[in-house]
């Protein structure tokens, strides 16, 4: 093997990955790394893979495609896996999948790799790699070295890599949509998540005693502003994240069914992400007729599932960003929120597309005799229903 491009984030494994390629295999390791907004000085990321033997250190910053490719569909969309977790780590792995897949080929490379050890996010790179290039050769040293993490460290040690400054027994992964945080401690679902945890999260104790009202504006069920200031995605994801976790919003303490069948005890923060889908679904049912709706909510349960599942490229995904873009062009207006304490909640609602009409107003509801036919069919079923099972049984009812 003459050439192998790792995805490298600057984490210990990747960095022993980086060594243990190249002894492995006696081939050039390229690596490439995606700035999608996990606050880490890229160029630190790529000395050190340059540092620890790279011949390349491909550095991109992916935040704009980040947010306009993959975070604002899954919004748009409503997909929550579960109900609760907004899909950070998921949504960030077909893109790191298309970008090392590209850049393998602009390498030449003989295979691709990463370093992850994590079932799910091994599954979503692997699969959108391989539905993008098929064939491609993937290498996932991680799982293949068979060393424990003692060892990977012994390992490190003898090679001058890095180690990290306290090894937290958390795995934590983070990027513009979120953070998610799991193993160590927390493993045991009935233990509180320990303060010390979170970081884009006040405690609802220290946040402020008065409440914050944000509005925020959709164009098409894009977020375009703030408080009447207009921004681009990413700048308004990493403001309102500020906001919202000074005020103790977005923490998020579940159990999840990972895709392997085991279930996970997992803690997300996910101020934005929480925050925008509250007020996404606001506008959207302010707007959206009923069966529209409810269509929207059963397909935000797919999404979810598809995005989690790894299953990113596909028709179906594809299918559904349709159906859901249709349901968009009426997703404008206003949302008003209120802030308080680790609470947020919608307060208020305006669009121009507003399906809604106080019923005093509303012509049809006004004539009497409407009302009338009306409520007679609609119990009717109700009456036919109770008359018949007297007939059946009279003594069953009373
Ligand atoms: N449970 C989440 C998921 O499967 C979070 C994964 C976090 N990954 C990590 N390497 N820490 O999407």
């Amino acid at each position: 093997m003459n050439r192998i491009v790792l995805a490298y984030s600057g984490s210990l494994d990747g960095s022993a990955a980086i060594s243990w390629l190249t002894e492995q295999y006696g081939a050039q390791v390229a690596t490439v790394s995606l700035d999608v907004g996990q606050g880490r000085r890229l160029e630190d990321v790529r000395d050190r893979a340059l540092a620890l033997g790279a011949v390349r250190a491909h550095v991109i910053d992916a935040r704009d495609e980040f947010a306009s490719g993959f975070i604002l569909p899954a919004l748009q969309a409503g997909a929550l896996y579960e109900g609760r977790y907004p899909l950070a780590t998921a949504l960030s792995l077909p893109l790191v999948a298309r970008r090392l897949v590209e850049v393998g080929r602009i390498e030449k490379a003989d295979a691709i790799a990463h370093g992850s050890r994590h079932a799910n996010d091994s599954v979503r790179i692997e699969t959108a790699a391989r539905a993008l290039e098929p064939g491609v050769r993937i290498l996932a040293p991680a799982r293949e070295w068979g060393m424990t993490r003692d060892q990977v460290l012994a390992y490190a040690k003898v090679r001058g890599i890095p180690l990290p400054a306290a090894d937290s027994h958390y795995s934590i992964d983070m990027n513009l949509w979120g953070r998610s945080i799991e193993f160590g401690d927390i493993e045991d679902p009935w233990r509180e998540p320990p303060e010390e945890i979170y970081e884009l999260t006040k405690s609802p104790l220290e946040a402020p005693d008065t409440p914050a009202y944000v509005e925020i504006g959709f164009e098409q069920g894009v977020p375009v502003s703030i408080n009447g200031v207009a921004m681009a995605p990413v700048e308004l994801i990493q403001s309102l994240e500020t906001i919202a976790g000074a005020h103790a919003v977005g923490r998020i303490d579940m159990v999840e069914n990972w895709m392997v069948g085991i279930k996970s005890r997992e803690v997300y923060e996910a101020p934005s992400a929480v925050v925008l889908h509250l007020a996404h679904r606001e506008l959207q049912s302010l707007v959206a007729p009923r069966d529209l709706e409810r269509l929207t909510h059963d397909l935000s349960v797919r999404y979810a599932d598809l995005v989690y599942n790894g299953l990113w490229y596909t028709p179906t995904r594809e299918a559904i960003d349709g159906l859901v873009a249709t349901v968009q062009k009426r997703v404008t207006g206003t949302v008003r929120l209120k802030f308080f304490k680790g609470d947020c909640r919608a307060v208020g609602r305006k669009s121009p597309y507003a399906l809604h009409a106080p019923p005093p107003r509303d012509g049809v509801s006004q004539d009497p005799s409407a009302a009338e036919g009306y409520m007679r069919n609609w119990g009717l079923p109700l009456e036919t229903a109770t008359r018949l099972a007297s007939q059946i049984d009279p003594l069953d009812h009373d």
